[in-house]
């Protein structure tokens, strides 16, 4: 399944901020998500970046001047206005943010946003102070009530070396929110999925708990290709460092038992639970209350009970359950056994002890088993596109 901008005509705005440099990146990953990319340059946007810069990240003319006879905007001054699909405009200067939320278009950026139809994305950036104002949170009040999506700004160190909100999102951060955006339509749309992910921790005392290596990658690539497909998308997370993703609920829990309750409570009226967390098998019998001191003597022993079989326990019949098995041998006969026991539709092998493929890494090389019996090799795939593969599968039980 192709990235929600493969094809799409994106206008990216740039304005005239020091994260100017980061829009060149973001230039690039629309390009290599096979969106048409026409750049339009604000006139301060060009004393911190060039045209040469854009062009040669988009192979597309980059526009700066409503008046050079050279652009086909001399002809038809709202030509990017009516093709573009998205406008994107990162960063966005306190100064273009008052412009656009009060119709003025006195150069190319502010007249194709005034004469367009599409989607528009806004990434401040800028002082935090600036941002605090008063007319530029009115301002941005009124672009988000006329439907623009606002991305950002972040926390973080700003140009003046203060701390404060005003740092432009990361790029991967718009792309996200762009992703979703085109994709609200597509063939997941009304649907909602619960996605499981992560490690979960089982805490033995203040300090220390028992966990596993998942990263949670997979778990979130499922998530956000769900969004990406117009799905509403529920993630039950187990403690990761990985960011928040955009336009999902994440509800982060800690324990297998507190995985439980989330994903019980989130499955009511979802059309299907994707389990891809590795649920600790065991936790302590008892949590201690303070940590716990070396004892005198060379061998500790730590009594464990068994953690609920979360997706075994969820019995929505018209629910489509997917599981995963982490597996280091016998891995088609132990994830058979599985999809029986938990009564999943399938369930999504990997050989954790394969190269490329497993806890942490990008990609995955997966095998899915399903109920009736019929197994399925996949090649190795980003995990974003095995999550695709998943739910293509998951579509054809609804
Ligand atoms: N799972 C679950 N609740 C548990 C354990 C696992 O819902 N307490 C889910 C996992 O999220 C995964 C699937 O069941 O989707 C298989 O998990 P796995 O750890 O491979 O299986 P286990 O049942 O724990 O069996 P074993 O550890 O013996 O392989």
């Amino acid at each position: 399944m192709p990235s929600p901008l493969n094809n799409k005509r994106v206008v990216l705005g740039v304005t005239g901020s020091i994260a100017c440099y980061k829009a060149a990146d973001l230039a690039s990953k629309l390009v290599q998500n096979g969106a048409l990319v026409d750049v339009i340059l604000t006139s301060a946007a060009t004393q911190f970046v060039s045209e040469l810069t854009f062009r040669s990240i988009t192979h597309r003319s980059v526009f700066t001047d409503l008046y050079s006879s050279e652009s086909e905007l001399s002809i038809n001054h709202v030509a990017l206005a009516e093709t573009a699909d998205i406008i994107v405009v990162a960063p966005t200067t306190a100064n273009t943010i008052a412009k656009i939320a009060n119709g003025i278009s006195d150069d190319v950026l502010t007249t194709t946003i005034l004469a367009t139809r599409a989607p528009i994305i806004i990434a401040p950036a800028m002082d935090a102070n600036m941002f605090d104002n008063a007319a530029t949170q009115a301002n941005v009040t009124t672009l988000i009530t006329r439907g623009v999506f606002i991305a950002g700004p972040a926390n973080g160190r700003l140009a003046s070396g203060l701390i404060g909100q005003g740092r432009m999102v990361e790029p991967s951060n718009i792309i996200s929110s762009a992703s979703m955006i085109l994709g609200k339509d597509g063939d997941f749309s009304g649907k909602k999925i619960v996605v499981s992910a992560g490690g979960t921790e089982e805490a033995i005392d203040p300090v220390r708990n028992i966990t596993n290596r998942s990263s949670g990658k997979m778990g979130y690539a499922i998530a956000e290709a769900a969004r990406d497909r117009g799905a509403i998308v529920s993630l039950v997370a187990a403690p990761n460092a990985l960011p928040k993703p955009v336009g999902i609920l994440v509800t982060k829990i800690q324990s297998a038992e507190e995985m439980k309750k989330v994903i019980a409570t989130e499955c009511d009226g979802a059309d299907a639970l994707i389990m891809a967390a590795a649920v600790a098998d065991w936790r302590p019998l008892k949590k201690m209350d303070s940590k716990a001191k070396k004892s005198t003597s060379d061998t500790w022993s730590l009594e464990l009970v068994k953690n609920p079989d979360i997706i075994g326990s969820i019995k929505n019949d018209s629910l489509i359950k997917v599981g995963f098995a982490a597996e280091s041998e016998n891995l088609i006969e132990n994830s058979k056994t599985k999809v029986k026991s938990k009564n999943l539709d399938f369930i999504v092998a990997n050989d954790i002890t394969a190269k490329d493929s497993g806890f942490s890494v990008d990609t995955n090389k997966v095998t899915i088993i399903h109920s009736n019996g019929n197994i399925e090799s996949l090649p190795l795939m980003s995990k974003y596109d095995v999550a695709h593969s998943i739910l293509d599968r998951v579509k054809s039980g609804f």
